[in-house]
């Protein structure tokens, strides 16, 4: 969740760990910090502060570091408050070692006591210092600071991209990770660290992605790359190849704002090279007739928002399919002993590729035998390079938190995933599928005619502004594009908002409906819509206010709702990609309403990779 950033070259490196560091922000912004070696003083100097990367660029600016070889972090809490103390980097005892992490030192509290007993004094509350410490004292008690590091890798558990400095050798730069993303950027005379490759993509496009228990060396000109036996191993160079803009505001006032109107583009380059009249073309992935007849258990697992596209993807093949799929939050999957085999396919959907139990429950399924199936947004990460086969979901770099344009590209591809395996299958005739491939290749336009009736939503905002509560409801589909738009509403306007079957309101949350209640009830689902009505009619006469999502045409709900955000006709499947856009905007309009920090929320963080 922190994001770790190094520099080792000819240049000044605050500015390049700053600037890293601004690119990483959205990892984690509860504090900041970066280690530098001064060469004059033959030192490492420290600045750090609780806050956002401002503060410190506020405080270098008063205190100026100098030097060419740095590290840099921005924190998300884990071991201590947010404090300048707890702010990485973290030094040793006499300040030889400097150390910045990102994942969780599970075993720091016997490390911790092991070390204190030898004489080591813990400034800060975190996990980290065990790390600067443990160095030191292997270091120290005479071995070379490569076999310190690794001696040291050898006692911690748990997840970590560590980047090291030390006093002694001021050329180079020492990094590894286990679980926690880690890439080293290949410069001219000049080399980089990174948790995640915008943080580098300004000074080049050539990278090393590093596996778990790795260990790099960077000087200015060279990089090393040892495993775990220390024998160095050849990496092949992965080549970057989006556009630098993708990791820009663009003249949007936020990346959320910019990323949901990158939708329609998103929407198109995800069917365009994979819809074909002879069906879907699932880039290089073999997952034909065969293999797909040997499966009788499907597993869709995932966090977050990418959960519910996941769920969109369970209530689609099942109804098309009918074959059994259980749709899992990543962080239970592995407690309920899952029946897992050889039979079983198992989807993670990942934005990032990096969320820590969404890669556990991945390992877990494999190691038993199943076959994985990632559909992931981040080139490159691990659920990338691990699942046996990839499906990337191109909608180039989200930066906001809240996930917007990576949900869309998500549930494109369970739209694509259901109709590959349903042609496959025989559960789809080529004349449907035909029908289906006509109306998605409408997607794009849609999306662009809902997002030219923004102004709408803003409106709403202002009506809405005051609500206390709202509820989300829907049936069917509808209820799954409910979850989606109260996440999104919790995430970013901190409004108590709960998703709800609209069937089952009656059996409990209707007690809490008042007249500050706000209902968006969803009712694109055609087939349900008389049942949901009844329910917005039930909460309207306990005084919520309604506002309704539905599509063109329908104006019966004009009688029952105080507004309504019509979505273009469209077919069955493909409503809740439609649905959830104004969802979005509502989310982000209500949270610039309430003077929030739209694209870093309070509390949260972009890539969770702690479990
Ligand atoms: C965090 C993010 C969400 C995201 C979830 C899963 O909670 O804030 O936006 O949906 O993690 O992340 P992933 O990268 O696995 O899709």
């Amino acid at each position: 969740m922190c994001g770790v950033v190094g520099y080792i070259g000819k240049n000044d490196a605050v500015p390049i760990l700053i600037n890293g560091l601004s690119k990483l922000e959205y990892r984690g912004y509860d504090s900041a910090g970066v280690a530098v070696f001064d060469e004059e003083q033959k030192k490492i100097n420290l600045c750090k502060t609780k806050g956002r990367i401002q503060n410190l660029q506020d405080k270098l600016y008063m205190s100026p570091l100098k030097g060419k070889v740095g590290i840099g972090h921005t924190r998300w809490a884990t071991h201590g408050v947010p404090s300048d103390r707890n702010a990485h980097p973290h030094f040793s005892d006499d300040s030889k070692i400097a150390v910045v992490h990102n994942g969780i030192i599970e075993n720091y509290m016997s490390l911790k006591e092991e070390l204190e007993e030898k004489g080591y004094n813990f400034i800060s509350e975190t996990d980290t210092e065990t790390v600067a410490h443990l160095i030191d004292y292997y270091y120290k008690s005479g071995m070379d600071i490569l076999d310190a590091v690794f001696k040291v890798l050898e006692r911690i558990e748990g997840s970590y991209a560590l980047g090291i400095l030390c006093r002694d050798f001021p050329d180079r730069i020492i990094a590894t990770r286990k679980d926690s993303p880690l890439v080293v950027g290949i410069g001219k005379n000049e080399n980089f660290i990174a948790s995640d490759m915008p943080a580098i993509l300004n000074y080049t496009r050539d990278v090393y992605l590093i596996d778990d228990n790795e260990v790099a060396v960077l000087t200015a000109d060279s990089i090393k790359i040892l495993n775990s036996d220390k024998d160095e191993v050849e990496k092949k160079i992965f080549k970057v190849d989006w556009d630098i803009e993708a990791a820009e505001k663009s003249g949007y006032d936020h990346f959320m704002l910019k990323e949901i109107h990158e939708q329609p583009k998103v929407v198109r380059d995800n069917l365009n090279s994979r819809l074909t009249d002879e069906g879907v073309v699932l880039d290089n992935i073999c997952l034909g007739k065969a293999e797909l007849e040997k499966i009788n258990r499907i597993y869709i697992v995932a966090c977050g928002t990418a959960y519910y596209a996941g769920l969109v993807g369970k209530y689609l093949i099942e109804r098309v399919v009918r074959i059994p799929v259980n749709s899992e939050f990543a962080s239970e999957f592995r407690y309920k002993e899952p029946l897992i085999d050889d039979k079983t396919l198992m989807i993670v959907v990942s934005q990032s590729g990096e969320t820590a139990d969404t890669i556990a429950a991945m390992r877990l399924a494999k190691e038993k035998g199943a076959r994985t199936f990632g559909i992931v947004n981040a080139v490159g990460s691990s659920i990338a390079r691990e699942a046996d086969d990839v499906l990337y979901t191109l909608a180039g770099p989200e930066i906001a938190v809240a996930s917007t344009k990576a949900f869309t590209a998500q549930v494109v591809s369970m739209y694509l995933i259901t109709c590959h395996i349903a042609l496959e299958l025989g559960k789809m005739t080529k004349d449907e599928f035909l029908k289906i491939k006509e109306h998605m290749e409408l997607l794009p336009s849609l999306v662009n005619s809902i997002l030219t009736k923004e102004p709408a939503l803003k409106r709403f905002m202002h009506k809405y502004i005051g609500s206390k509560n709202v509820f989300y409801i829907g049936r069917g589909l509808d209820y799954v594009v409910s979850m989606e738009g109260s996440l999104k509403l919790k995430e970013i306007a901190y409004l108590h908002s709960e998703p709800y079957a609209a069937g089952e309101l009656k059996h409990g949350p209707i007690a809490l409906i008042e007249e500050s209640t706000l209902v968006i009830g969803i009712v694109t689902q055609e087939e349900l819509f008389d049942k949901t009505v009844s329910n917005i009619r039930e909460c309207k006469a306990r005084g919520a206010k309604v506002l309704a999502i539905a599509m063109e045409g329908n104006t019966e709900i004009l009688k029952y709702a105080d507004d309504v955000f019509y979505i273009p006709r469209t077919y069955w499947m493909l409503t809740p990609l439609l649905a959830n856009i104004p969802q979005q905007l509502f989310a982000y309009y209500m949270a610039l309403g309430l003077g929030n920090d739209v694209d870093k929320p309070r509390n949260l963080a972009k890539s969770v990779t702690v479990e």
